[in-house]
């Protein structure tokens, strides 16, 4: 079965404890965290001091996806927050090695995030370094975006390069995802989507991530 990871982007910030109560009572596996910086994407989201603050609200693992230049500098400060998983976009790390060892040095999860127009390729030479391939299907910044379906060749690419290296990593979706898309991505070999859209636009959460999980 794969898991779900709600992502709190699409929440009313003015209850996120509830928001997050709400999602883990329903059926969550992750909480996704989306952090901007206004640089790397168009948007400006939240910092450590929120992950933080997010921490003792639930058991759920915090799910990470750094959205920002310069992942290094903060790292350290997202791991102390109580991160689970941390991920980096490879179109931000020229030194991508080094950055993942950076997060494991924590004793945090480290993953590699990929934009819809960035090949696998780029990730071959480090695919047995981390816990968790992030796969875009829509360009970041925002919520509530429509699923690029180019991308599923690039999911079938990653699970079929984890498989042929005997690797057991979450091969993980964001973006557009729903009850309908949902299933295109599992199909093509991911084990965990992230809904932001899906899930709190609904009145009720454990519904929504039932549809998803059933593809009704
Ligand atoms: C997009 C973020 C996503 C976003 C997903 O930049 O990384 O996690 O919140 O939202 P939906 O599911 O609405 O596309
Ligand atoms: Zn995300």
């Amino acid at each position: 079965m794969f898991k779900i990871a709600p992502s709190i982007l699409s929440a009313d910030f003015s209850k996120l404890a509830e928001e997050i109560i709400d999602v883990e009572n329903g059926g969550a596996d992750y909480i996704h965290i989306d952090v901007m910086d206004g640089h790397f994407v168009p948007n400006i989201t939240i910092g450590p001091i929120v992950v933080e603050a997010i921490r003792p609200i639930t058991k759920l693992p915090l799910d990470v996806h750094l959205m920002i230049q310069n992942p290094d500098q903060y790292i350290e400060a997202f791991a102390k927050a109580g991160a689970d998983y941390i991920s980096v976009h490879v179109e931000a790390c020229p030194h991508l090695h080094r950055t993942i060892q950076h997060i494991k040095s924590f004793g945090v999860k480290a993953g590699v995030v990929l934009n819809p127009a960035t090949p696998v390729e780029m990730i071959e030479h480090i695919i047995n370094d981390v816990d968790l391939v992030l796969l875009m299907t829509v360009n970041p910044g925002f919520g509530g975006q429509s699923f690029i379906p180019s991308v599923l060749p690039k999911i079938k690419k990653v699970k079929e390069l984890a498989d042929k290296n005997g690797l057991n990593i979450e091969i993980e979706v964001d973006g557009g995802v729903n009850s309908k898309t949902a299933k295109l991505c599992v199909d093509a070999g991911a084990n965990v989507l992230v809904a932001g859209s899906a899930i709190y636009n609904q009145e009720n959460r454990r519904q929504a991530i039932e549809a998803i999980k059933q593809f009704k």
